[in-house]
Protein backbone atom coordinates (compact mmCIF):
# COMPACT_ATOMS: atom_id res chain seq x y z
CA UNK A 1 0.00 0.00 0.00
CA UNK A 2 1.43 3.68 -1.19
CA UNK A 3 2.40 6.23 2.11
CA UNK A 4 -0.48 8.55 0.23
CA UNK A 5 -2.92 5.43 0.51
CA UNK A 6 -2.13 5.13 3.77
CA UNK A 7 -2.26 8.68 5.00
CA UNK A 8 -5.42 9.04 3.61
CA UNK A 9 -6.76 6.07 5.39
CA UNK A 10 -6.06 6.93 8.65
CA UNK A 11 -7.10 10.23 8.27
CA UNK A 12 -10.71 8.86 7.69
CA UNK A 13 -10.21 6.93 10.55
CA UNK A 14 -9.01 9.98 12.49
CA UNK A 15 -11.95 11.18 11.81
CA UNK A 16 -14.32 8.72 12.16
CA UNK A 17 -13.02 8.51 15.83
CA UNK A 18 -13.94 12.32 15.94
CA UNK A 19 -17.65 11.79 14.72
CA UNK A 20 -17.55 8.38 17.58
CA UNK A 21 -16.31 11.15 20.57
CA UNK A 22 -19.12 13.42 19.00
CA UNK A 23 -22.11 10.66 18.84
CA UNK A 24 -20.97 9.32 22.33
CA UNK A 25 -21.80 13.19 24.29
CA UNK A 26 -25.31 12.48 24.42
CA UNK A 27 -27.41 9.04 24.79
CA UNK A 28 -29.76 9.44 21.66
CA UNK A 29 -26.11 9.13 19.36
CA UNK A 30 -23.96 7.29 21.32
CA UNK A 31 -25.27 4.06 19.31
CA UNK A 32 -24.10 5.54 16.36
CA UNK A 33 -20.79 6.89 18.25
CA UNK A 34 -19.86 3.56 19.00
CA UNK A 35 -20.49 2.71 15.52
CA UNK A 36 -18.24 5.22 13.77
CA UNK A 37 -15.63 4.60 16.49
CA UNK A 38 -15.78 0.44 15.72
CA UNK A 39 -15.30 1.21 11.75
CA UNK A 40 -12.71 3.84 12.34
CA UNK A 41 -10.90 0.66 14.33
CA UNK A 42 -11.13 -1.56 11.59
CA UNK A 43 -9.92 0.97 9.18
CA UNK A 44 -6.72 2.14 11.44
CA UNK A 45 -6.47 -1.84 12.06
CA UNK A 46 -6.30 -3.31 8.81
CA UNK A 47 -4.10 0.11 6.82
CA UNK A 48 -1.55 -1.01 9.70
CA UNK A 49 -1.03 -4.69 9.03
CA UNK A 50 -0.52 -3.53 4.80
CA UNK A 51 2.45 -2.03 6.55
CA UNK A 52 5.27 -4.00 4.39
CA UNK A 53 7.12 -3.70 7.56
CA UNK A 54 4.70 -6.46 8.92
CA UNK A 55 7.05 -9.59 9.60
CA UNK A 56 4.86 -12.19 10.64
CA UNK A 57 0.83 -12.33 10.40
CA UNK A 58 0.59 -15.09 12.37
CA UNK A 59 1.96 -13.77 15.25
CA UNK A 60 -0.11 -10.71 15.20
CA UNK A 61 -3.45 -12.75 14.42
CA UNK A 62 -2.81 -15.12 17.43
CA UNK A 63 -1.86 -11.61 19.24
CA UNK A 64 -5.52 -10.44 17.94
CA UNK A 65 -7.69 -14.05 18.54
CA UNK A 66 -5.88 -14.41 22.12
CA UNK A 67 -6.38 -10.98 23.34
CA UNK A 68 -10.18 -10.59 21.33
CA UNK A 69 -11.18 -13.67 23.19
CA UNK A 70 -9.78 -12.50 26.90
CA UNK A 71 -12.09 -8.90 25.99
CA UNK A 72 -14.54 -10.77 24.85
CA UNK A 73 -15.12 -13.38 27.59
CA UNK A 74 -14.51 -10.63 30.37
CA UNK A 75 -16.73 -7.72 28.94
CA UNK A 76 -19.58 -10.48 28.39
CA UNK A 77 -19.47 -11.60 32.01
CA UNK A 78 -18.85 -8.01 33.60
CA UNK A 79 -21.32 -6.65 35.86
CA UNK A 80 -22.44 -2.75 34.90
CA UNK A 81 -21.70 -1.95 38.58
CA UNK A 82 -18.09 -3.27 37.92
CA UNK A 83 -17.06 -1.10 35.39
CA UNK A 84 -15.19 1.90 36.62
CA UNK A 85 -12.29 -1.37 37.91
CA UNK A 86 -12.52 -2.99 34.70
CA UNK A 87 -11.89 0.46 33.11
CA UNK A 88 -8.57 0.57 35.53
CA UNK A 89 -7.16 -2.66 34.80
CA UNK A 90 -7.70 -2.07 30.90
CA UNK A 91 -5.77 1.34 31.24
CA UNK A 92 -3.01 -0.57 32.97
CA UNK A 93 -2.34 -2.52 30.17
CA UNK A 94 -2.06 0.46 27.74
CA UNK A 95 0.63 1.53 30.62
CA UNK A 96 2.73 -1.20 30.40
CA UNK A 97 1.93 -1.28 26.39
CA UNK A 98 3.76 1.79 26.36
CA UNK A 99 6.68 0.97 28.00
CA UNK A 100 7.16 -2.11 25.84
CA UNK A 101 6.89 -0.55 22.66
CA UNK A 102 9.85 1.92 24.40
CA UNK A 103 12.08 -0.93 24.93
CA UNK A 104 11.55 -2.94 22.02
CA UNK A 105 12.65 0.76 20.42
CA UNK A 106 15.55 1.33 22.47
CA UNK A 107 16.76 -2.47 21.92
CA UNK A 108 16.52 -2.58 18.22
CA UNK A 109 16.15 1.37 16.72
CA UNK A 110 16.91 0.20 13.42
CA UNK A 111 13.54 -1.66 12.94
CA UNK A 112 11.88 1.72 14.40
CA UNK A 113 14.07 3.77 11.87
CA UNK A 114 15.50 5.81 14.80
CA UNK A 115 19.34 5.22 14.40
CA UNK A 116 21.49 2.81 16.21
CA UNK A 117 22.08 1.14 19.42
CA UNK A 118 24.03 3.61 21.56
CA UNK A 119 23.48 6.30 18.81
CA UNK A 120 19.58 6.89 18.86
CA UNK A 121 18.32 10.00 17.45
CA UNK A 122 17.94 12.22 20.54
CA UNK A 123 14.26 13.54 19.64
CA UNK A 124 13.28 9.97 19.90
CA UNK A 125 14.99 9.60 23.06
CA UNK A 126 13.31 12.29 24.71
CA UNK A 127 9.80 10.66 23.20
CA UNK A 128 10.86 7.17 24.22
CA UNK A 129 11.64 8.55 27.79
CA UNK A 130 8.56 10.50 28.00
CA UNK A 131 6.29 7.59 26.83
CA UNK A 132 7.86 5.58 29.14
CA UNK A 133 7.36 7.58 32.18
CA UNK A 134 3.65 8.14 31.72
CA UNK A 135 3.26 4.55 30.81
CA UNK A 136 4.81 3.11 33.76
CA UNK A 137 2.76 5.68 36.42
CA UNK A 138 -0.89 4.83 34.06
CA UNK A 139 0.63 1.06 34.69
CA UNK A 140 0.88 1.11 38.57
CA UNK A 141 -2.00 4.02 39.50
CA UNK A 142 -4.13 2.06 37.65
CA UNK A 143 -2.98 -1.31 39.41
CA UNK A 144 -3.99 0.12 42.64
CA UNK A 145 -7.15 2.01 41.21
CA UNK A 146 -8.11 -1.19 40.27
CA UNK A 147 -7.85 -2.93 43.63
CA UNK A 148 -9.15 -0.36 45.41
CA UNK A 149 -12.61 0.21 43.38
CA UNK A 150 -12.21 -3.77 43.57
CA UNK A 151 -11.73 -4.00 47.25
CA UNK A 152 -8.90 -6.26 47.25
CA UNK A 153 -7.10 -3.12 48.48
CA UNK A 154 -8.99 -0.63 51.43
CA UNK A 155 -10.18 2.69 49.41
CA UNK A 156 -9.28 4.74 52.95
CA UNK A 157 -6.56 7.22 51.60
CA UNK A 158 -3.15 6.53 52.68
CA UNK A 159 -1.68 10.18 54.16
CA UNK A 160 1.70 10.51 55.68
CA UNK A 161 3.91 13.37 56.19
CA UNK A 162 6.02 14.75 53.63
CA UNK A 163 3.92 12.85 51.10
CA UNK A 164 3.62 15.34 48.59
CA UNK A 165 6.98 16.74 48.76
CA UNK A 166 8.30 13.12 48.25
CA UNK A 167 6.09 12.82 45.36
CA UNK A 168 7.64 16.06 43.89
CA UNK A 169 11.01 14.89 44.56
CA UNK A 170 11.01 11.53 42.70
CA UNK A 171 9.11 13.56 39.67
CA UNK A 172 12.48 16.02 39.63
CA UNK A 173 14.52 12.64 39.99
CA UNK A 174 12.93 11.34 36.81
CA UNK A 175 13.22 14.99 35.20
CA UNK A 176 16.93 14.11 36.14
CA UNK A 177 17.58 10.67 34.96
CA UNK A 178 15.54 10.96 31.35
CA UNK A 179 18.12 14.19 31.00
CA UNK A 180 20.78 11.20 31.87
CA UNK A 181 19.26 8.55 29.64
CA UNK A 182 19.11 11.01 26.26
CA UNK A 183 22.74 11.57 26.88
CA UNK A 184 24.27 8.25 27.98
CA UNK A 185 21.64 6.00 26.35
CA UNK A 186 21.96 3.01 29.24
CA UNK A 187 20.02 0.56 29.47
CA UNK A 188 20.47 0.40 33.19
CA UNK A 189 19.00 4.33 33.21
CA UNK A 190 15.98 3.40 30.85
CA UNK A 191 15.14 0.38 33.62
CA UNK A 192 15.55 2.70 36.31
CA UNK A 193 13.18 5.28 35.04
CA UNK A 194 10.99 2.30 34.40
CA UNK A 195 10.90 1.43 38.53
CA UNK A 196 11.21 4.79 39.59
CA UNK A 197 7.88 5.96 37.38
CA UNK A 198 6.22 2.62 38.67
CA UNK A 199 6.84 3.53 42.11
CA UNK A 200 5.49 7.45 42.00
CA UNK A 201 2.60 5.56 39.70
CA UNK A 202 1.96 3.96 43.58
CA UNK A 203 2.53 6.92 45.99
CA UNK A 204 0.33 9.34 43.26
CA UNK A 205 -2.24 7.41 43.91
CA UNK A 206 -2.41 5.79 47.52
CA UNK A 207 -4.02 9.15 49.26
CA UNK A 208 -6.55 9.20 46.79
CA UNK A 209 -9.69 7.74 48.55
CA UNK A 210 -12.39 5.53 47.23
CA UNK A 211 -14.79 7.84 46.60
CA UNK A 212 -12.69 10.06 44.20
CA UNK A 213 -11.38 6.63 42.44
CA UNK A 214 -13.69 7.36 39.35
CA UNK A 215 -11.94 10.96 38.77
CA UNK A 216 -8.90 9.10 39.10
CA UNK A 217 -9.57 6.20 36.69
CA UNK A 218 -10.76 9.37 34.00
CA UNK A 219 -7.68 10.78 34.92
CA UNK A 220 -5.61 7.46 34.41
CA UNK A 221 -7.44 6.97 30.90
CA UNK A 222 -6.19 10.71 29.88
CA UNK A 223 -2.82 9.23 30.90
CA UNK A 224 -2.82 6.65 28.72
CA UNK A 225 -3.85 8.49 25.89
CA UNK A 226 -0.76 10.63 26.08
CA UNK A 227 1.33 7.40 26.61
CA UNK A 228 -0.21 6.06 23.08
CA UNK A 229 0.38 9.22 21.40
CA UNK A 230 4.22 8.74 22.77
CA UNK A 231 4.08 5.48 21.35
CA UNK A 232 2.86 7.38 18.46
CA UNK A 233 5.69 9.37 18.26
CA UNK A 234 8.53 6.11 18.96
CA UNK A 235 7.02 4.36 16.07
CA UNK A 236 6.24 7.62 13.72
CA UNK A 237 2.48 6.26 13.41
CA UNK A 238 0.49 9.53 13.08
CA UNK A 239 -2.72 8.34 13.70
CA UNK A 240 -1.75 6.43 17.13
CA UNK A 241 -0.48 10.59 18.17
CA UNK A 242 -4.03 11.96 17.03
CA UNK A 243 -6.18 9.27 19.09
CA UNK A 244 -3.78 9.05 21.87
CA UNK A 245 -4.51 13.00 21.89
CA UNK A 246 -8.28 12.68 22.00
CA UNK A 247 -8.35 10.07 24.49
CA UNK A 248 -5.75 12.23 26.65
CA UNK A 249 -7.88 15.30 26.00
CA UNK A 250 -11.19 13.93 26.57
CA UNK A 251 -10.11 11.91 29.49
CA UNK A 252 -9.09 15.33 30.72
CA UNK A 253 -12.17 17.11 30.24
CA UNK A 254 -13.94 14.42 31.90
CA UNK A 255 -12.00 14.46 34.85
CA UNK A 256 -12.83 18.58 35.36
CA UNK A 257 -16.49 17.75 34.54
CA UNK A 258 -16.54 14.88 37.66
CA UNK A 259 -14.81 17.35 39.56
CA UNK A 260 -17.23 20.29 39.14
CA UNK A 261 -20.15 18.34 39.53
CA UNK A 262 -18.37 17.10 43.18
CA UNK A 263 -17.51 20.80 43.84
CA UNK A 264 -13.80 19.81 44.26
CA UNK A 265 -10.74 21.12 42.15
CA UNK A 266 -8.70 18.46 40.15
CA UNK A 267 -5.98 19.27 42.33
CA UNK A 268 -7.65 19.42 45.74
CA UNK A 269 -8.80 15.27 44.31
CA UNK A 270 -4.90 14.48 43.52
CA UNK A 271 -3.49 15.98 46.34
CA UNK A 272 -5.74 13.16 47.81
CA UNK A 273 -6.96 12.25 51.41
CA UNK A 274 -10.68 12.18 50.51
CA UNK A 275 -13.77 9.75 50.60
CA UNK A 276 -12.43 7.03 52.94
CA UNK A 277 -13.88 4.80 54.41
CA UNK A 278 -16.69 6.10 56.86
CA UNK A 279 -15.50 9.24 58.97
CA UNK A 280 -18.35 9.02 61.40
CA UNK A 281 -16.95 11.81 63.31
CA UNK A 282 -19.28 14.14 60.80
CA UNK A 283 -22.37 12.24 61.27
CA UNK A 284 -24.28 12.94 64.32
CA UNK A 285 -26.48 10.97 66.95
CA UNK A 286 -29.73 10.44 65.31
CA UNK A 287 -31.00 7.44 67.55
CA UNK A 288 -33.43 9.98 69.29
CA UNK A 289 -35.28 11.28 65.63
CA UNK A 290 -38.43 9.93 64.26
CA UNK A 291 -38.40 8.10 61.22
CA UNK A 292 -41.70 8.06 58.84
CA UNK A 293 -42.00 4.46 56.73
CA UNK A 294 -43.79 3.37 54.57
CA UNK A 295 -44.38 0.37 51.79
CA UNK A 296 -45.10 0.10 48.25
CA UNK A 297 -49.25 0.41 48.81
CA UNK A 298 -48.57 3.78 50.32
CA UNK A 299 -45.84 4.76 47.91
CA UNK A 300 -48.77 3.99 45.21
CA UNK A 301 -51.32 5.63 46.75
CA UNK A 302 -49.36 8.51 46.74
CA UNK A 303 -47.88 9.08 43.82
CA UNK A 304 -51.08 7.67 41.97
CA UNK A 305 -52.93 10.90 44.00
CA UNK A 306 -49.96 13.59 42.23
CA UNK A 307 -50.26 15.89 39.22
CA UNK A 308 -46.03 15.27 39.07
CA UNK A 309 -43.16 13.19 39.98
CA UNK A 310 -39.61 13.19 39.47
CA UNK A 311 -37.52 10.30 39.99
CA UNK A 312 -34.48 10.77 41.28
CA UNK A 313 -31.87 7.31 40.46
CA UNK A 314 -28.84 6.70 41.98
CA UNK A 315 -26.07 4.32 42.89
CA UNK A 316 -28.25 1.81 44.30
CA UNK A 317 -30.80 2.09 41.49
CA UNK A 318 -27.88 0.59 39.63
CA UNK A 319 -27.21 -2.36 42.14
CA UNK A 320 -30.50 -3.35 42.47
CA UNK A 321 -30.94 -3.15 38.56
CA UNK A 322 -34.01 -2.01 38.99
CA UNK A 323 -34.25 0.51 36.06
CA UNK A 324 -36.63 -1.83 33.96
CA UNK A 325 -39.09 -2.12 36.78
CA UNK A 326 -38.75 1.61 37.57
CA UNK A 327 -39.70 2.11 33.80
CA UNK A 328 -42.73 0.05 34.22
CA UNK A 329 -43.50 2.58 37.87
CA UNK A 330 -42.90 5.35 35.56
CA UNK A 331 -45.29 4.30 32.72
CA UNK A 332 -48.31 3.19 34.69
CA UNK A 333 -48.47 6.71 36.39
CA UNK A 334 -48.00 8.64 32.68
CA UNK A 335 -51.23 6.60 31.71
CA UNK A 336 -52.53 7.69 35.39
CA UNK A 337 -52.03 11.54 33.44
CA UNK A 338 -49.53 12.06 36.15
CA UNK A 339 -46.17 13.87 34.84
CA UNK A 340 -43.28 11.46 35.62
CA UNK A 341 -39.51 13.08 35.01
CA UNK A 342 -36.36 11.74 36.13
CA UNK A 343 -33.30 14.04 37.37
CA UNK A 344 -29.73 12.84 36.84
CA UNK A 345 -27.05 14.01 39.17
CA UNK A 346 -24.06 14.43 36.88
CA UNK A 347 -21.94 12.56 39.66
CA UNK A 348 -25.03 9.84 40.41
CA UNK A 349 -24.32 6.50 40.78
CA UNK A 350 -20.09 5.56 40.16
CA UNK A 351 -19.33 6.94 36.96
CA UNK A 352 -20.44 9.34 34.35
CA UNK A 353 -23.61 8.70 32.62
CA UNK A 354 -24.00 5.72 34.84
CA UNK A 355 -28.17 6.51 35.22
CA UNK A 356 -28.59 7.59 31.56
CA UNK A 357 -26.82 4.45 30.37
CA UNK A 358 -29.20 2.20 32.77
CA UNK A 359 -32.36 4.47 31.92
CA UNK A 360 -31.75 4.45 28.27
CA UNK A 361 -31.12 0.59 28.74
CA UNK A 362 -34.39 0.17 30.11
CA UNK A 363 -36.14 2.30 26.84
CA UNK A 364 -37.16 5.65 29.04
CA UNK A 365 -37.99 8.37 26.75
CA UNK A 366 -34.40 11.00 26.60
CA UNK A 367 -36.56 13.80 26.94
CA UNK A 368 -38.12 12.68 29.82
CA UNK A 369 -34.47 12.39 31.56
CA UNK A 370 -33.32 15.82 32.56
CA UNK A 371 -29.96 17.18 33.90
CA UNK A 372 -29.64 18.78 37.39
CA UNK A 373 -29.45 21.95 35.56
CA UNK A 374 -32.59 21.71 33.47
CA UNK A 375 -34.90 20.06 36.78
CA UNK A 376 -33.77 21.80 39.94
CA UNK A 377 -35.68 24.34 40.05
CA UNK A 378 -38.96 22.00 39.01
CA UNK A 379 -38.96 20.74 42.66
CA UNK A 380 -40.72 23.42 44.35
CA UNK A 381 -43.53 23.18 42.18
CA UNK A 382 -43.41 18.79 42.36
CA UNK A 383 -45.69 16.88 44.53
CA UNK A 384 -43.66 14.19 44.42
CA UNK A 385 -39.79 13.18 44.44
CA UNK A 386 -39.06 9.47 44.00
CA UNK A 387 -35.40 8.95 45.41
CA UNK A 388 -34.43 5.56 44.20
CA UNK A 389 -31.03 4.34 45.83
CA UNK A 390 -29.69 7.54 45.72
CA UNK A 391 -28.63 9.21 49.32
CA UNK A 392 -25.48 11.92 48.56
CA UNK A 393 -26.98 14.01 45.43
CA UNK A 394 -29.99 14.66 47.59
CA UNK A 395 -27.89 15.92 50.74
CA UNK A 396 -28.74 19.25 51.99
CA UNK A 397 -25.55 18.98 54.07
CA UNK A 398 -23.90 19.75 50.70
CA UNK A 399 -25.43 23.20 50.92
CA UNK A 400 -25.96 23.64 54.80
CA UNK A 401 -23.20 22.50 56.93
CA UNK A 402 -19.51 23.98 56.17
CA UNK A 403 -17.93 20.34 58.18
CA UNK A 404 -19.42 18.00 56.11
CA UNK A 405 -16.88 16.41 53.45
CA UNK A 406 -19.66 16.97 50.33
CA UNK A 407 -19.79 20.60 51.44
CA UNK A 408 -20.15 22.52 48.07
CA UNK A 409 -21.38 19.81 46.24
CA UNK A 410 -24.37 20.91 43.93
CA UNK A 411 -27.61 18.42 44.88
CA UNK A 412 -30.87 18.01 43.83
CA UNK A 413 -33.31 19.69 45.71
CA UNK A 414 -35.54 16.98 46.25
CA UNK A 415 -36.67 18.19 49.82
CA UNK A 416 -38.54 21.33 48.15
CA UNK A 417 -40.86 18.95 46.95
CA UNK A 418 -43.93 18.55 48.24
CA UNK A 419 -43.59 14.98 49.51
CA UNK A 420 -40.45 12.87 49.34
CA UNK A 421 -40.29 9.32 49.10
CA UNK A 422 -36.65 7.33 49.63
CA UNK A 423 -36.17 3.84 48.55
CA UNK A 424 -33.01 2.25 50.03
CA UNK A 425 -32.86 -0.87 51.88
CA UNK A 426 -31.87 0.62 55.48
CA UNK A 427 -30.22 4.14 57.66
CA UNK A 428 -27.03 3.68 56.09
CA UNK A 429 -24.98 6.16 54.26
CA UNK A 430 -24.38 6.59 50.42
CA UNK A 431 -20.53 6.25 49.19
CA UNK A 432 -19.31 9.42 51.41
CA UNK A 433 -20.25 8.17 54.60
CA UNK A 434 -22.30 11.05 55.16
CA UNK A 435 -25.68 10.92 57.12
CA UNK A 436 -28.69 12.59 55.38
CA UNK A 437 -30.70 14.67 57.81
CA UNK A 438 -33.52 14.94 54.94
CA UNK A 439 -34.87 11.04 56.21
CA UNK A 440 -36.08 12.43 59.35
CA UNK A 441 -38.49 15.31 57.75
CA UNK A 442 -41.52 15.34 58.17
CA UNK A 443 -42.47 15.82 54.24
CA UNK A 444 -40.01 12.23 54.48
CA UNK A 445 -41.18 8.51 53.64
CA UNK A 446 -38.35 5.98 53.60
CA UNK A 447 -39.16 3.16 51.83
CA UNK A 448 -36.51 0.12 53.38
CA UNK A 449 -35.97 -2.00 50.69
CA UNK A 450 -34.35 -3.26 47.55
CA UNK A 451 -34.96 -0.72 44.17
CA UNK A 452 -36.29 -3.67 42.07
CA UNK A 453 -38.91 -5.41 44.58
CA UNK A 454 -40.00 -2.21 46.00
CA UNK A 455 -40.59 -0.73 42.39
CA UNK A 456 -42.46 -4.03 41.29
CA UNK A 457 -44.43 -4.36 44.32
CA UNK A 458 -45.25 -0.65 43.70
CA UNK A 459 -46.50 -1.75 39.75
CA UNK A 460 -48.46 -4.45 41.35
CA UNK A 461 -50.10 -1.86 44.04
CA UNK A 462 -51.09 0.77 41.23
CA UNK A 463 -52.09 -1.96 39.02
CA UNK A 464 -54.54 -3.56 40.99
P1 LIG B 1 -24.83 7.01 47.21
O1 LIG B 1 -24.80 8.30 47.91
O2 LIG B 1 -23.61 6.18 47.19
O3 LIG B 1 -26.06 6.21 47.83
C1 LIG B 1 -26.53 5.03 47.28
C2 LIG B 1 -27.58 4.46 48.21
O4 LIG B 1 -28.14 3.35 47.57
C3 LIG B 1 -27.01 3.98 49.52
O5 LIG B 1 -27.29 4.87 50.57
C4 LIG B 1 -27.67 2.60 49.74
O6 LIG B 1 -28.40 2.62 50.96
C5 LIG B 1 -28.62 2.48 48.56
N1 LIG B 1 -28.64 1.13 48.00
C6 LIG B 1 -27.60 0.30 47.77
N2 LIG B 1 -28.03 -0.86 47.25
C7 LIG B 1 -29.38 -0.77 47.17
C8 LIG B 1 -30.40 -1.64 46.72
N3 LIG B 1 -30.15 -2.88 46.26
N4 LIG B 1 -31.70 -1.20 46.76
C9 LIG B 1 -32.00 0.03 47.24
N5 LIG B 1 -31.06 0.90 47.68
C10 LIG B 1 -29.77 0.50 47.64
O7 LIG B 1 -25.26 7.18 45.67
P2 LIG B 1 -25.60 8.47 44.85
O8 LIG B 1 -26.65 9.29 45.53
O9 LIG B 1 -25.84 7.96 43.47
O10 LIG B 1 -24.26 9.32 44.89
C11 LIG B 1 -23.07 8.92 44.22
C12 LIG B 1 -21.87 9.06 45.12
O11 LIG B 1 -20.72 8.52 44.43
C13 LIG B 1 -21.54 10.52 45.44
O12 LIG B 1 -20.99 10.63 46.72
C14 LIG B 1 -20.51 10.86 44.38
O13 LIG B 1 -19.67 11.94 44.74
C15 LIG B 1 -19.73 9.56 44.32
N6 LIG B 1 -19.00 9.54 43.05
C16 LIG B 1 -19.64 9.36 41.89
C17 LIG B 1 -18.95 9.49 40.71
C18 LIG B 1 -19.64 9.38 39.40
S1 LIG B 1 -18.85 9.81 38.11
N7 LIG B 1 -20.87 8.97 39.32
C19 LIG B 1 -17.60 9.75 40.70
C20 LIG B 1 -16.96 9.90 41.93
C21 LIG B 1 -17.68 9.78 43.10
P3 LIG B 1 -28.74 1.23 51.70
O14 LIG B 1 -27.45 0.54 51.94
O15 LIG B 1 -29.46 1.64 52.95
O16 LIG B 1 -29.64 0.46 50.78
Amino acid sequence: MSSNMVAILYLISALLFIFALRGLSHPESSRMGNIFGIIGMIIAVFTTLMFKSVLSYYEIGAAILIGGAIGSFIALRIEMTALPQLVAAFHSLVGLAAVFVAAAAFYDPVAFSIGKVGSIKTASLVEMSIGTFIGAITFSGSVLAFGKLQGTISGKPIVFKFQHLINALIFLLIIFLIILFVINQSPTIFWTIVIVSILLGFLVVIPIGGADMPVVVSMLNSYSGWAACGIGFTLSNNLLIITGALVGASGAILSYIMSKGMNRSIINVVLGGFGGEQDTSVNKDNSDKIVKQGNAEDAAYIMKNADSVIIVPGYGMAVAQAQHALREMGDILKKEGIEVRYAIHPVAGRMPGHMNVLLAEANVPYEEVLELDEINHDFPMTEVSFVIGANDVTNPAAKTDESSPIFGMPILDVEKSQSVLFVKRSMATGYSGVDNELFYRDNTTMLFGDAKKMCEDIVKSLSA
